[in-house]
């Protein structure tokens, strides 16, 4: 379980040594369970990769604590279990990938924690297979599409063998079929490992177990995906956008008050719901 209690955080300034108090986290408390598949969204800034940086103790809280599976961050000697746990991937594949070929980026992890051979080809080979990427093995990686590359970063990450998956906006530099490649791997994830999800993009929460809100530093909501997609008129508050799909059932809606019993949050619920009324 990743564990915020209450934290706080604020970035400093180094050059003048100012801490400057404008905080970053405000008293974020949140819970994920083991297994769990939990998308966090929010607008631009409004503090989501502060707080994936505090998921592995890149940053500790000011205010407050994270731990993870009990273990602080804020102790030094926690910190290399907790890496071990805890996977992160970030928006940019380019900066994540670093060997001259996806198989020996992939092994890069493996091969630095000295395991033998055999088992950093098995992990190897696994991880291609998840990401389906088997395929592209002896490529080099800055021949693959922005979607491709992101599936080696993750498969990187992977086969470290991680109990949590952190993945912030690494679909935001995509294009959508890039990001459809994404969603479908996080899709196919989903209950063999705890995924965190973190986007801006509303209609990737869809399939989350549990879907959280932040805004300016707060964690300002949490709820299934069709309890999140009703606060209409919060989530323009928040600076997000309904899905398609979601708003047009809104719009029938407010003509035919009783057409939706419940809302339809995806293209399959919608057709359903309006073949059953006609
Ligand atoms: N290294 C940094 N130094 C100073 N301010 C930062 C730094 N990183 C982020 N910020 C500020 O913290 C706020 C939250 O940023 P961030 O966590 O990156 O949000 P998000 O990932 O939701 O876009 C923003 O106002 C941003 O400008
Ligand atoms: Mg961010």
């Amino acid at each position: 379980m990743i564990e915020f209690e209450q934290v706080s955080y604020w970035y400093s300034d180094v050059e003048s040594l100012l801490e400057i108090k404008d905080e970053v986290l405000n008293s974020v408390s949140v819970v994920i369970q083991k297994g769990e598949f939990v998308v966090l969204l929010g607008r631009n800034g409004s503090g989501k990769s502060t707080l994936a940086k505090h998921c592995n103790g890149l940053l500790i809280p000011k205010r407050g604590k994270v731990t993870i599976d009990g273990l602080n961050t804020m102790q030094a000697e926690n910190l290399w279990e907790i890496r071990q746990k805890v996977g992160l991937v970030f928006q940019n594949p380019d900066n994540q990938i670093i060997a001259t070929t996806v198989e020996e980026d992939v092994a890069f992890g493996p091969e630095n924690l000295g395991l033998p051979m055999e088992e950093i080809r098995r992990r190897l080979e696994e991880a291609l297979s998840i990401v389906d990427m088997q395929d592209f093995r002896r490529k080099e990686p800055h021949l693959l599409s922005g979607g491709q590359k992101q599936r080696v970063a993750i498969a990187g990450v992977l086969a470290m063998h991680p109990e949590y998956l952190v993945l912030d906006e690494a679909t935001s530099m995509l294009d959508p079929e890039g990001r459809g490649e994404i969603i479908s791997l996080v899709s196919r994830l989903k209950g063999s490992i705890t995924v965190f999800h973190i986007t801006h993009y509303i209609e990737e929460a869809v399939n989350a177990d549990r879907v959280m809100v932040m805004d300016e530093g707060r964690m300002v909501a949490q709820g299934t995906p069709r309890e999140i997609f009703n606060l209409r008129d919060q989530i323009v508050t928040w600076g997000l956008e309904l899905p398609q799909v979601t708003e047009t059932a809104w719009l029938l809606r407010e003509k035919y008050p009783h057409l939706f019993p419940t809302l339809p949050v995806s293209e399959t619920e919608l057709v359903d719901a309006l073949c059953l009324s006609s």
